[in-house]
């Protein structure tokens, strides 16, 4: 059993006859190479540190029930080196825990990685973690830590990964040496706290940084030129201002760009698409304005563009990837700015297309029958333009498609009894323009429907079987348009449906009780049974 601890211990005993020292380490180590788990002895220094920061903390999962003996693979959540017993790990991610973090964890001086990730620690980060000189990584995300950083985290000159981000209490001006940190630094997480401040200078300038999310704090000042090769750069709802930079320093490696919600102005420039490995661009909610240039066309490895919630204006941007065809855009939101004309046929080129948002623009004339082209398409909301035509045929193209919203147009024309091949379609909102004609009876096959709203149309006829087999209805308006008839008593007996608006029609009969809001205002010959919710 002794020969499982350290060597020290062995050291006062060995007779100068015996080996030297080094041979006996080499025999030792041997030893515990043979059987390795002989050597998992805790360290007795750091088993005390250990049982003194679990003074401090709460823990209701009884998940250090196993901190016991000196066996280190016992103990939940840490690491032991395995020929020396120093704890090297302290994982204890997601356990529920609370309370202090205690010094005496400082005291575990070969430690290399700590993780208290998803507990509800709270007090002060303390600020002996600068001596923890092995530290490669902390991560103290989404915890209740406050106060500000200790400045001596900066000395931990082999840290490679911090990530303080979810501590809503953390926070102060964002610190002038946060760029202070050694060569190793690559992560830097500080999303979802409370810095405040500029982005001071040392941060553009710490050269191995790769990773940086400032997302969701209150930092301010002008958005400013990174001088490192960035991969991942968030600095999305903050109050920052000021134009886009080009990012130069990181042409070649940026993958992710979020800079939404803040209030930049100006335009986008085209030096944004020349960012060869960008795949994701949010630059939602801002000021942004003018045209889209011609040239701005990124490279086929872009995935998810959002420029929606700003003031861009002029024509669609036509072409938006080099090729087209090899296009791997999944996600393309430029809702909500000011951008006219026709919907380019270009934009239903690009094949991988998932979700497809022009809603709340300017936009005319009709909805491009290739559209049914882009048979990955699941959601396609081109609302609140002025779009005329119908409903192309062609869209039973998609036939992946989830969400078609179409309101508050100038579409017109029938809806088309083929639109049953559209069999996965959970929303379809065509309301506010100006659809005639009846619901077709093969609409019955569309059974996966949850939200129908055809209101304010110039819909008419009586309510056919179709609507019986939409039995997932949780929402049904045909409020505002001329249907008639008799009310069909099956309408009732949905297990789902919250809402039904038939008002403004020319229905007639009875209306039964039940946990739903019903509105059947203006229709004539309405009569409402004892009890139940109408008007
Ligand atoms: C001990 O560490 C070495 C190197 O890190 C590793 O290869 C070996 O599998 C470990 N042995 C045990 C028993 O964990
Ligand atoms: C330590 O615990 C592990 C896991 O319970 C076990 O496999 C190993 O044999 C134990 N070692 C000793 C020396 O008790
Ligand atoms: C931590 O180390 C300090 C000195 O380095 C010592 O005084 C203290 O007792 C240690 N604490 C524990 C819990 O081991
Ligand atoms: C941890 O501390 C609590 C008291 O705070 C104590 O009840 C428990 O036994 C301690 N656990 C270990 C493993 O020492
Ligand atoms: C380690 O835990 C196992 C069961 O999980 C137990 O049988 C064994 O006695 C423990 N070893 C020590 C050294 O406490
Ligand atoms: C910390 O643990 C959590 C939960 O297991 C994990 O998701 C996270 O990636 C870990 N952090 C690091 C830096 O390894
Ligand atoms: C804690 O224990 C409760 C009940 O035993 C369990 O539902 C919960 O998932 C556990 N939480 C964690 C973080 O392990
Ligand atoms: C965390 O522990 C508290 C008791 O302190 C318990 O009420 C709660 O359910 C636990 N939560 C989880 C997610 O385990
Ligand atoms: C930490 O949480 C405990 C228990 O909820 C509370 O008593 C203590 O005041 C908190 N400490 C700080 C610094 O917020
Ligand atoms: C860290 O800084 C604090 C003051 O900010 C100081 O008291 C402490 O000794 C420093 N610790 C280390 C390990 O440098
Ligand atoms: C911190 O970084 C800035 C900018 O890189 C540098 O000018 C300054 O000398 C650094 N300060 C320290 C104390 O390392
Ligand atoms: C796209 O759709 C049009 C008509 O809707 C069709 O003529 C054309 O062949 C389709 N192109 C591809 C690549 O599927």
């Amino acid at each position: 059993m002794e020969l499982k601890r350290d060597v020290p211990v062995f050291r006062p005993w060995i007779p100068s006859k015996l080996p030297s020292l080094p041979l006996l380490l080499m025999l030792v180590l041997s030893l515990c190479l043979f059987s390795p788990t002989k050597c998992l002895d805790l360290d007795p220094d750091d088993k005390s540190s250990l049982l003194c920061f679990n003074s401090s903390v709460q823990d209701p999962n009884r998940s250090f029930a196993t901190w016991v003996g000196s066996n280190c693979t016992n103990w939940t959540g840490i690491s032991c080196e395995n020929r020396t017993g120093r704890v090297v790990s302290v994982n204890l991610a997601n356990m529920n825990l609370s309370g202090k973090v205690l010094p005496c964890l400082c005291n575990l001086s070969f430690l290399e990685y700590l993780n208290l990730s998803v507990n509800n620690f709270n007090g002060t980060i303390p600020t002996c973690f600068g001596s923890l000189a092995s530290l490669k990584t902390i991560d103290l995300s989404h915890n209740s830590f406050s106060g500000v950083l200790p400045d001596n985290i900066t000395r931990l000159g082999q840290l490679r990964e911090l990530f303080l981000n979810g501590n809503r209490q953390l926070g102060g001006d964002l610190p002038w040496w946060i760029g202070n940190f050694s060569s190793n630094l690559e992560k830097l997480d500080l999303s979802s706290n409370s810095f405040n401040g500029e982005m001071p200078d040392s941060l553009f300038h710490l050269k191995s940084l790769r990773h940086l999310d400032l997302g969701d704090n209150y930092i301010s000042g002008n958005v400013h030129e990174f001088y490192q090769s960035l991969e991942f750069l968030s600095l999305a709802s903050n109050k920052l201002f000021g134009t886009l930079p080009c990012f130069s320093a990181s042409t070649k490696s940026l993958t992710v760009l979020t800079l939404a919600n803040n209030s930049l102005v100006g335009g986008i420039p085209t030096c944004i698409a020349s960012l060869e490995a960008l795949a994701h661009l949010n630059l939602s909610f801002n000021h942004l304005s003018y045209g889209i240039s011609p040239r701005l066309v990124f490279t086929e490895k872009l995935l998810v563009l959002d420029l929606s919630f700003n003031d861009l204006s002029g024509p669609l941007p036509g072409k938006i990837a080099e090729a087209t065809e090899k296009s791997g855009l999944v996600l393309l939101d430029l809702s909500h700015n000011r951008f006219s004309g026709k919907i380019p046929l270009k934009i239903t080129e690009l094949k991988s297309l998932q979700a497809l948002f022009l809603s709340h623009n300017l936009l005319t004339g009709e909805i491009p029958a290739r559209i049914g082209n882009l048979t990955y398409l699941q959601v396609v909301d081109l609302s609140h333009n002025s779009l005329s035509g119908s409903i192309p045929l062609d869209i039973v193209g998609c036939f992946q498609l989830l969400a078609l919203i179409l309101n508050n147009n100038n579409l017109s024309g029938e809806i088309q009894p083929e639109l049953d091949a559209l069999d996965s379609l959970k929303i379809l909102d065509v309301s506010h323009n100006k659809i005639s004609g009846e619901i077709p009876l093969t609409l019955a096959g569309l059974k996966s429907l949850e939200v129908v709203d055809l209101s304010s149309n110039n819909l008419s006829g009586t309510l056919n079987d179709a609507i019986t087999k939409w039995l997932n209805l949780k929402y049904l308006s045909l409020a505002h348009n001329k249907f008639s008839g008799n009310l069909p008593s099956w309408l009732f007996t949905f297990e789902a449906i919250q809402v039904i608006d038939f008002s403004g029609n020319k229905f007639s009969g009875f209306i039964p009780d039940g946990n739903f809001n019903i509105s059947f205002r203006n229709n004539n010959g309405i009569s409402k049974i004892p009890g139940s919710i109408c008007w």
